[in-house]
């Protein structure tokens, strides 16, 4: 298995460019199953998720044309002839079960194998199945698969609108329903919606095919069906996890840093928080921010996990690294997944001092990581043991780099741009 080699206490200096969004991506690839012609997304992301995603809409039929030197995907939905979502492709990425809601809405039955759970949680789509019953399909689990369906009247008619609360403002539920909702007949509320950026990138992509959703953004969203949908070319937005995370690098290592494309406002809560540990960030628009070494030591800080517009979860792993090394007592809450500190021991190896009790870190600043062997548990995970190898005093081994890959396109090369001396082994 491929393994990065970091030696840490490096410097860094430099440039990093933002690539597109892995989570506004794999969505905006499932939703161009609506359309009745062919869409063209820019800025896509290489990284295997996206790979994934391609061989899920090929499975179903869909003809997808990749160009990874400029980063566009061109999908053409007209060949689909299979609604089935395979084992093997949902096992490797949950997001898969994304093609259920424009499958069931365009062509009324889809089947989808149920995802397992992941390191970091049950990963239930419970919320999910009950939006689709509500707007008046009908499911049953057999085999480890969903088998999903609408009977359509005389006219095609599948899917109808209704009132949707959700128990909790689950990210994917938001999407599938929205997407269930853009051919369905009449209007759908989504109450309790999620609020991610993310969201508001589908909604835009999905207007701009000639869907009608309003409220993106607040937790109330009415989508009025429409009779079909157009292609479109859009352009996917920036990486707000990925902008976190090399703002987090600016932090533990950083002289003088700009991050291009870091769209800072997506990740608000994220950005003052490091300025309330003392990470010294100035802005220079609304897309580019710069961080330079800080003067002053780092003040310690409690953060809690919460859906949109609170303290991203993904990001939870990585301001922990800058947390190990920040002098006094911080607490990290855990409010979204269940089982999210896996990586804690691994740090701990590397001479943290973090305790966990139930969904909380205790975290003791220490005066210095030192490099050691240690595994990535899940993309997040990964990049964070990258991160404390680049703090850490010697060599860093990370193992299990297929995880990163999943998520971060170019990861090692923009580090190295910056200065880092991370290299990759088999
Ligand atoms: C998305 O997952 C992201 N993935 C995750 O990013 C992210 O951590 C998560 O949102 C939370 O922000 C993608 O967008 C591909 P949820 P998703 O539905 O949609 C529970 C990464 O590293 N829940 O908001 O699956 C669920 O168990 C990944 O890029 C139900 O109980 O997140 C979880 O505890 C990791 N029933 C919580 O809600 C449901 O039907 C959040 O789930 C759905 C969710």
């Amino acid at each position: 298995m491929e393994k990065f080699i970091i030696n840490g206490g490096k410097i860094l200096s430099g440039k990093v460019k933002i690539s597109g969004a892995k989570n506004s991506t794999l969505k905006l690839m499932a939703a161009s199953i609506l359309a009745d012609g062919k869409t063209t997304l820019r800025n896509v992301p290489g990284i295997e998720d996206v790979n994934t995603m391609v061989d899920v809409l090929r499975t179903l039929g869909t003809s997808v044309k990749v160009d990874t030197k400029n980063k566009v995907i061109e999908i053409d939905p007209k060949g689909i002839d299979c609604y089935e979502a395979p084992y093997e492709l949902v096992r490797k990425m949950r997001a898969s079960i994304l093609v259920a809601g424009p499958l069931l809405s365009k062509f009324g039955e889809v089947r989808v194998a149920v995802p397992g759970g992941c390191n970091i949680g049950s990963r239930q789509i419970d919320l999910h199945l009950k939006g689709f019953e509500e707007m008046g399909a009908k499911y049953f689990v057999e085999h480890g698969y969903i088998n999903c369906h609408i009977k359509r009247d005389k006219n095609g008619t599948g899917l109808s609108g209704n009132i949707i609360n959700l128990d909790f403002p689950s990210r994917g539920a938001t999407e599938n329903i929205i997407m269930a909702a853009c051919l369905a007949s009449g209007e759908t509320i989504i109450n309790n919606a999620a609020r991610e950026p993310e969201i508001s990138d589908l909604t835009s992509f999905l207007n701009s095919m000639g869907a009608e959703i309003q409220g993106s953004g607040t937790d109330h969203i009415v989508i009025n069906g429409v009779a079909n949908l157009n292609g479109t070319d859009y352009e996917v937005m920036p990486d707000s996890i990925e902008a976190g995370t090399f703002m987090t690098v600016a932090g533990l290592c950083g002289d003088k840093i700009e991050i291009e494309n870091a769209r800072w406002k997506n990740l608000e809560v994220f950005y003052l928080k490091l300025k309330e540990i003392g990470v010294n960030i100035s802005i220079i628009d609304e897309n580019n921010i710069r961080i330079d070494r800080s003067q002053k030591a780092y003040k310690p800080v409690n953060i809690s996990t919460l859906p949109f517009p609170g303290f991203p979860t993904d990001l939870q792993p990585i301001i922990t690294v800058l947390l190990t090394i920040t002098p006094g007592i911080s607490i990290v809450t855990e409010n979204v997944f269940e089982n999210r500190f896996m990586y804690v021991d691994e740090l701990n190896r590397m001479g943290a001092n973090i305790k966990i009790d139930g969904h909380r870190a205790v975290i003791k600043g220490v005066g210095k990581l030192s490099g050691a062997p240690v595994r990535s548990f899940d993309l997040r995970a990964g990049a964070a043991m990258v991160l404390a190898g680049l703090a850490a005093e010697g060599s860093t081994e990370v193992s299990d780099i297929n995880h990163i890959r999943r998520g971060y396109e170019d990861f090692e090369e923009k580090l190295r741009g910056i200065g880092a001396d991370i290299r990759k082994i088999n």
